[in-house]
């Protein structure tokens, strides 16, 4: 099948060509943490302050993706890879366009973050684990999924019943119940800029 595949990759125009046009670099922020950490929160405050500064990113977010090219999918651990691998598939396109990417996915695992790493390259890859504590997460329970998960209504749920697996060596680590979102802000934007 793959012998009848004719990419036309070198044909088509650079990622140098996109990033002179956009006049900045594509990157890949990802940010793992548990539901209710803050990593949406954060993404939106980094995404607003990167428009400000004039810089084109795009935030792709569990939430979203789950309503389109990753409809269907659960959270078996099955599920969940084939979550991020499209996911990190999608942010490589965007990072080849010099687009500022920014991934909001829970990414339970050193094996799932570590595939997503490989798909978009580790130099392009800048991890951020947002370690708010599950205490913090759960008395938030912004969506109501930890109750549910508690009373066993919803299973497999990171945290509760599923492992989280917290990052070695994150380029930037953020406890959202310690540090306030400006600071956060101005944290990331020192890997982005
Ligand atoms: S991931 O594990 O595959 O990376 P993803 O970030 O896409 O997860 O989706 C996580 C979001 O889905 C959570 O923020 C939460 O709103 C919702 N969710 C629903 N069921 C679960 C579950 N069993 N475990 C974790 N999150 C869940």
């Amino acid at each position: 099948m793959t012998s009848e595949i004719y990419p036309i990759t070198d044909r088509m125009l650079t990622r140098e060509d996109h990033e002179r046009l956009l006049q900045q670099k594509g990157c890949v922020l990802w940010f793992t943490g548990l539901s209710g950490s803050g990593k949406s929160t954060l993404a939106l405050a980094l995404e607003r302050e990167l428009y400000r500064k004039g810089r084109v990113c795009r935030l792709l977010d569990g939430d979203n993706v789950r309503g389109g090219i990753c409809a269907g999918l659960g959270f078996s651990q099955e599920d969940r890879k084939e979550n991020i691998r499209r996911v990190a598939e999608v942010a490589r396109l965007f990072k080849e366009t010099g687009i500022i990417t920014l991934c909001s996915f829970v990414s339970p695992t050193r094996d799932l973050r570590e595939m997503a790493k490989e798909i978009i390259g580790e130099e392009d890859f800048v991890e951020v684990y947002v370690s708010t504590p599950i205490e913090v997460c759960e008395e938030r329970d912004v969506k109501g999924l930890y109750a549910k998960a508690r009373q066993g209504a919803i299973k497999d749920f990171t945290g509760v019943s599923a492992p989280y697996e917290e990052p070695r060596n994150p380029q930037v680590s953020i406890d959202t119940s310690k540090e306030s979102l400006e600071v956060s802000i101005n944290r990331l934007l020192s890997y982005v800029i």
